[in-house]
């Protein structure tokens, strides 16, 4: 995509991450969440543009990788830049780097209502594998949550 950059996410990046986030999830995670993971070995990415003249990031992914096996922990794009297939090129670039850490299988888990979310992954090839049932909080009681799994990283376009 045009002007888009990636670079890995460095512990500085945590607020703005946690700000993008709390804008796009109806049940957040909060700083010390991110702060958490990250000290926990979580890698992330993020997407950014010139706006300016300083950096803007426009969204960001989080993972975690054990052998030949990534989990897709988190992935969210500024609400005013979605639809404009920044997600996409972000999933891309994950794709990328699995690729070139030969990682053979993607897991994710998402809430059964983020259509969203659930036609980018599987435009992509990855398969539900499970249901789990009042998985995830939700503003009224609790909400299932679907595991997907992606068993082989596509080429590269
Ligand atoms: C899910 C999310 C990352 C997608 O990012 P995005 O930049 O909006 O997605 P893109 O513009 O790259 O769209 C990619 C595909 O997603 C699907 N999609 C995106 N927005 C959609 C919408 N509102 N309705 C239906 N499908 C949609 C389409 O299949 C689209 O395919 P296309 O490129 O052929 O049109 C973004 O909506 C987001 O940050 N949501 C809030 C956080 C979140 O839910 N993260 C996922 C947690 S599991």
């Amino acid at each position: 995509m045009k002007d888009l950059r990636f670079r890995k996410m460095v512990k500085a990046d945590l607020p703005v991450i946690t700000k993008i986030e709390s804008d796009c999830q109806s049940h957040p995670w909060t700083l010390l969440q991110f702060l958490d993971g990250f000290n926990a070995g979580h890698e992330g990415w993020v997407a950014c543009k010139d706006y300016e003249h300083r950096e803007l990031i426009v969204g960001f992914a989080i993972f975690s990788s054990v052998l030949d096996e990534s989990t897709l922990l988190n992935i969210c794009v500024r609400p005013a830049f979605q639809k404009q297939g920044y997600g996409r090129a972000i999933l891309d670039r994950l794709l990328e780097q699995a690729r070139s850490e030969n990682i053979e299988s993607i897991f994710l888990e998402v809430r059964i209502s983020n259509s969203s979310a659930i036609r980018l992954y599987e435009s992509i090839g990855f398969e539900k594998i499970a249901e789990r049932r009042d998985y995830y909080p939700a503003i009224i009681g609790r909400e299932d949550g679907l595991v997907y799994s992606l068993k082989s990283i596509p080429d590269a376009p």
